[in-house]
């Protein structure tokens, strides 16, 4: 245990910064273990301010020299930054640094990978490469000048000038610290460029090491697409000369939106058909347009405190997932979202780490980089855009670049553009940035049938299509919904909040007779009437997943077989078929004479048969919930979930189907067969979606012998790695074979043998994950300083649910000390991981004992960081 507490920040306690900067000249002289970094900054008070003091965030920097107006000065140096006597008025600062980027294992402020400087500045990490005032409410203009004998030196803005051994960039755009980059290296670029909307022409490259060259393509379409899509859609042009990313192999993140200067995790970027896969290939695509979005919502406008961290980001991943919807299908995006949201967000809002969309207090900012802030602040968005309509959304965003351009802005200058645009008051909408938990939302129903006093509905000629027998009546259908969301830490009572709520009532012949409709929920308990009909409808409920709430509700059978056949709605329609999924795993899990239940195979093969649907979709109707999402309906039903049974109940629904579908299953691959060559678009990936289903189904009944064929002749990844993982699941005898042959094939490919890494332990059986992973932390190629090698060799592990859980704590343990190890090097890594015992509670006795010993012992470790002190400690508490 440490003897100085860390401190805590609170949104309550914000204060203006007394100190503006006009502007900044850095001069970089790099060398590895002693770069010098002079900095000359033009400091002006702050009208706003009321303070005066002087104080300027510095950490772990060696100072050299310092002046004020030219005189040298002698501040007063701590851990964290220094202050010093500075005149009244305007003066300038200069000061002289060394920091050692070689040694600086962290990835957070100037470091090296592969050879090569970069930077890594968000959060708060620009203070670990000179004394400044951090913090994104100083905005600034920037010049630097880069020294080096490195062939290419980038930072943000145009450049300048160059010469040997030297360059020189300048970014007119005003900006905060966190948005500083240097980029130097033995680099090459693929180069492409770009004619704005207004005619302006933009140099565009994507940096990578040599050998990287011919996987930048598809990486460079993206970008351009998102680009223009920028300015259809939102109106958003982009604003230098030149748009720089930078692939780098060692990264804490998926990548970083530094003005003009984008810096990406090398897995976030390059691809190549045969070495990446469809699932790559369209993450890619998403999160270079997340970065380029980020120029407008994010660096434009930019964030007054970290406690707005959302604000740039929940808006920045909503217009990334608008602009995969519109490059490949919204229905598939919008599930593969939810799929993800409760995968991720869901256990971390009902567990001990749930905090607000807008966090109030935090002790290390890069612990809030979270699925609440980002996917959870999405989906707060999107409730936005539903309640208010398209069209005032689109004012409101114009009216939010407009009048905030330049800004370090929060959620209340956000919200006050939506009300000033629709004259809506928000007060009750604010509640999902400051109310954490998951809203559960109970519904019942009630149907009063033809009253004979009454005449028929006036519907029926208004609208003399609408389908018979049902519209047209005298009969009334009621829903009524109980909104009510568990304590959690620090938030015991909560108020009601608003909910979008789309419904649709359909026909019992499966005719929509109420289109989708939204009601605005508002109380904590309230009826919603649809009048005029003569039978009892259908309800699809939360079409769209239009607000992130769980549902309660227990349909019976056969009205969710019935949405599974007709629901117009696409998502309420795979809903239901999750529904079945969870209640026949459920059924077996509860009582173990059960099987699956096979109404619902039959009448799932019948959907997945039909040609008219898309293949993607009809992937994810295949797909059947995951164990640790079982492990989670299972707790949020009160029963304590047993990781093995989890894992051994959903092999047998698997085997069941395959054994039943089998005459299916030859017609099914000849239909999803690609013939054209590899593309990585929706359509193509869709197949092979489904095809890699198909060939799971088909290898628990041949032991993989089309695996093996596959294997063999795959031409892209995609297939490659789903053959090689059907032989790691069902043909024991030769796995090992397969295994060898891949990595003799990619062994100079960092990116697929992360791969190669995480298939081995993430298809181990529960009882061989920890093993697998423990023997492949003594690979050569395992290197604890690089965070893709390190999440796919452990971060694999906890994605094992029943391997990671296994009854005598061998996954603990090893994941345990690991992360003690990694903590020493780079504890913004080993933090974000901690995140998988979040979910501690949920098991029995015995798992929960043998957690807390490896939480109390990773807490104990001396010198333990502050990142990762915080979070066990949240964990435990
Ligand atoms: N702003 C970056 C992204 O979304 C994330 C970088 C965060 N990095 C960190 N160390 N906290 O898009
Ligand atoms: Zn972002």
């Amino acid at each position: 245990m440490k003897d100085s507490s860390p401190q805590t920040i609170y949104l309550k306690d914000y204060t203006p910064p007394a100190w503006l900067v006009e502007d900044v000249h850095l001069t970089f002289r790099l060398a590895p273990r002693a770069t010098r970094v002079t900095s000359r900054v033009r400091f002006v008070p702050n009208p706003e301010a009321t303070a005066r003091e002087f104080f300027l965030h510095g950490e772990e920097l060696k100072l050299i020299s310092c002046h004020i107006d030219g005189r040298s000065v002698t501040p007063e140096v701590t851990p964290e930054g220094l202050t010093c006597d500075v005149p009244d008025g305007p003066f300038t600062w200069e000061a002289e640094v060394e920091i050692s980027p070689e040694t600086n294992t962290a990835l957070e402020g100037l470091y090296m990978s592969s050879g090569m400087y970069c930077t890594q500045c968000e959060a708060e990490s620009f203070r670990k490469i000179t004394y400044y005032p951090d913090r994104p409410d100083v905005m600034a203009p920037f010049t630097v000048r880069i020294e080096s004998d490195l062939p290419v030196m980038l930072s943000n803005g145009n450049p300048v000038a160059q010469g040997q051994g030297w360059a020189e960039w300048h970014d007119p755009w005003k900006k905060p610290s966190y948005l500083f980059a240097l980029v130097a290296g033995n680099l090459v670029n693929h180069p492409d460029s770009f004619t704005t909307m207004s005619g302006r022409e933009v140099e565009l490259n994507i940096w990578v090491r040599p050998g990287d060259l011919h996987k930048c393509a598809f990486g460079m379409e993206a970008l351009k697409k998102s680009m223009k899509w920028d300015e259809e859609v939102y109106g958003r042009e982009y604003d230098l000369d030149i748009f720089n990313i930078v692939a780098v192999d060692d990264f804490n993140m998926g990548a970083m939106e530094n003005k003009g200067l984008n810096i990406f995790n090398s897995s976030a970027v390059l691809a190549s058909p045969e070495t990446s896969t469809d699932a790559n290939f369209e993450r890619i695509e998403a999160i270079i347009a997340h970065e380029y979005f980020h120029n407008w919502t994010g660096n434009r406008i930019t964030c007054r405190d970290w406690f707005q961290l959302c604000l740039k980001e929940g808006l920045t991943v909503y217009r990334d997932s608008q602009f995969t919807s519109d490059m490949r299908s919204a229905p598939v995006k919008r599930i593969s979202d939810v799929i993800d949201l409760r995968a991720r967000q869901f256990p971390e809002d009902q567990g001990p780490l749930s905090h607000p969309v807008r966090p109030e207090s935090f002790q290390e900012i890069n612990n809030f980089y979270t699925a609440t802030v980002y996917e959870k602040g999405a989906e707060v968005i999107g409730m936005l855009k539903r309640l208010v309509g398209d069209e005032a959304y689109a004012r409101a965003l114009d009216l939010y670049f407009e009048r905030h351009d330049g800004d370090a802005a929060t959620i209340e200058d956000w919200l006050k553009v939506f009300e000033d645009v629709t004259d809506r008051d928000l007060t009750q909408f604010k509640r999902w940035y400051s109310q954490s938990g998951t809203p559960r939302l109970k519904v019942t129903e009630e149907w009063t049938p033809a009253d004979a006093s009454r005449p028929p509905s006036r519907d029926l000629a208004a609208n003399p299509e609408a389908p018979d027998q049902v519209r047209g009546g005298t009969g009334t259908y009621t829903l009524t919904f109980e909104q009510h969301t568990p304590p959690t830490p620090g938030q015991r009572d909560k108020a009601p909040q608003v909910l979008p709520i789309a419904v649709g009532l359909l026909t019992p012949n499966g005719d929509e007779v109420v289109p989708t409709t939204l009601l605005e929920m508002t109380e904590a308990k309230q009826s919603f009437s649809f009048d005029g009909l003569t039978r009892k409808p259908v309800p699809s409920l939360l079409r769209g997943f239009s607000a992130p709430v769980v549902l309660e509700r227990e349909a019976s059978r056969e009205e969710r077989l019935f949405l599974l056949a007709h629901d117009t709605d696409s998502f309420t329609r795979w809903e239901a078929s999750r529904d079945l999924a969870r209640a026949s795993m459920l059924g077996a899990l509860t009582d173990p004479s059960k099987g699956p239940d096979r109404t619902w195979l039959e009448a799932l093969r019948g959907v997945v048969r039909d040609t008219e649907l898309d293949p993607a979709y009809r992937a994810l109707l295949l797909a059947l919930p995951g164990e640790n999402e079982m492990a989670q309906t299972l707790h949020e039903r009160g029963i304590t979930p047993d990781p093995e049974a989890i894992h051994s109940t959903r092999q047998a629904h698997l085997q069941a189907r395959a054994e039943l579908w089998q005459a299916n299953l030859p017609i099914l691959a000849e239909e999803v067969a690609v013939t054209a060559p590899y593309r990585p678009d929706a359509e193509q990936s869709g197949k092979r979606a489904l095809g890699a289903a198909v060939l799971d189904m088909q290898s628990r009944i041949d032991w993989g012998k089309t695996a093996a064929r596959q294997f063999e002749t795959a031409d892209n990844m995609t297939q490659q790695l789903s053959a090689l993982a059907c032989l790691i699941r069902y043909d024991a005898k030769n796995s090992a074979r397969y295994i060898r042959d891949f990595y003799d094939q990619w062994k100079d490919d960092r990116l697929v043998i992360d791969k190669w890494f995480m298939l081995q332990v993430s298809e181990a059986t529960p009882d061989r994950a920890a093993e697998a992973a423990e023997g492949l932390t003594q690979h050569p190629d395992f290197d604890l300083k690089n965070p893709n090698r390190f999440r796919a060799t452990l971060g694999a592990l906890a994605m094992n649910h029943a391997g990671f859980h296994r009854a005598d704590g061998a996954g603990y343990a090893l994941l345990a000390d690991w992360l003690i190890r990694l903590d020493t090097l780079n504890p913004q890594t080993t933090a974000r991981m901690c995140s998988v015992f979040q979910a501690w509670r949920r098991y029995d006795a015995d798992r929960q004992a043998l957690i807390r010993s490896n939480l109390e012992r990773i807490a104990a470790k001396p010198d333990l960081s502050r990142d990762v002190a915080e979070m066990v400690g949240r964990i435990l508490a």
